[in-house]
């Protein structure tokens, strides 16, 4: 029975490991706690609290509110001006909290219902497309630096999961 750890099975699994928290890190979508430690409550400025933050698509909002007072009501941007709850777009009030996904970009307008509109509680906020995840073509003079890196990130996701499989079968 080995005790020690093989330095190179170790150095494979935290490669490996590294892959998986990049490869992770591509795709993470943002959570956004509406109002921050104020949550949805009247007498917050989600004006100011928006403006300091970026909403991307795939992006979460989470409502945390205190039950039976407040609502999550999503309308178009004349009844938020308003205050008013016709025709909503969306209507949520029950339990202590509201999670949805940013799906479209644009404006979404929130407001909530029992008259608390007028108190503070209405939200405007705007999603904004993901970040290009790549630079603009790369002119020809560049491209061979741009296949050598290409090539380098291919060879060490091949390493880290050859190293990994090595890693698994050297166990047994
Ligand atoms: C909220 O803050 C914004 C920006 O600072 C300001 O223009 C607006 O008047 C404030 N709203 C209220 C209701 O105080
Ligand atoms: C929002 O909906 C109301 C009806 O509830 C309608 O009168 C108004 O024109 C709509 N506004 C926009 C910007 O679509
Ligand atoms: C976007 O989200 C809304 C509300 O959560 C939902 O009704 C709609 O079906 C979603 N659209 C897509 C394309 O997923």
């Amino acid at each position: 029975m080995e005790t020690s750890i093989n330095p190179r099975r170790h150095a494979a699994l935290l490669l490996f490991l590294l892959f998986l928290s990049s490869s992770a890190a591509a795709v993470s979508a943002d959570m956004h706690v509406i109002g921050g430690n104020d949550h949805w409550a009247p007498n917050v400025n989600y004006t100011e609290w928006a403006a300091g933050e970026h909403f991307y698509l795939h992006d979460w909002l989470v409502f945390y509110y205190q039950p039976g007072y407040y609502s999550v009501i999503q309308v178009n941007e004349t009844n938020y001006e308003r205050c008013s709850e016709e025709d909503p777009i969306n209507k949520y009030d029950r339990g202590r909290s509201y999670a949805m996904q940013l799906n479209e970009t644009g404006h979404y307008y929130f407001i909530s219902g029992g008259g608390y509109c007028w108190h503070g509680m209405k939200l405007s906020i705007l999603v904004e497309p993901l970040p290009a995840p790549a630079p603009a073509p790369v002119p020809l003079s560049q491209s061979s630096a741009a296949c050598r890196t290409g090539a380098w990130s291919a060879a060490a996701v091949a390493v880290a999961v050859l190293g990994f499989a090595a890693f698994v079968l050297g166990g047994v």
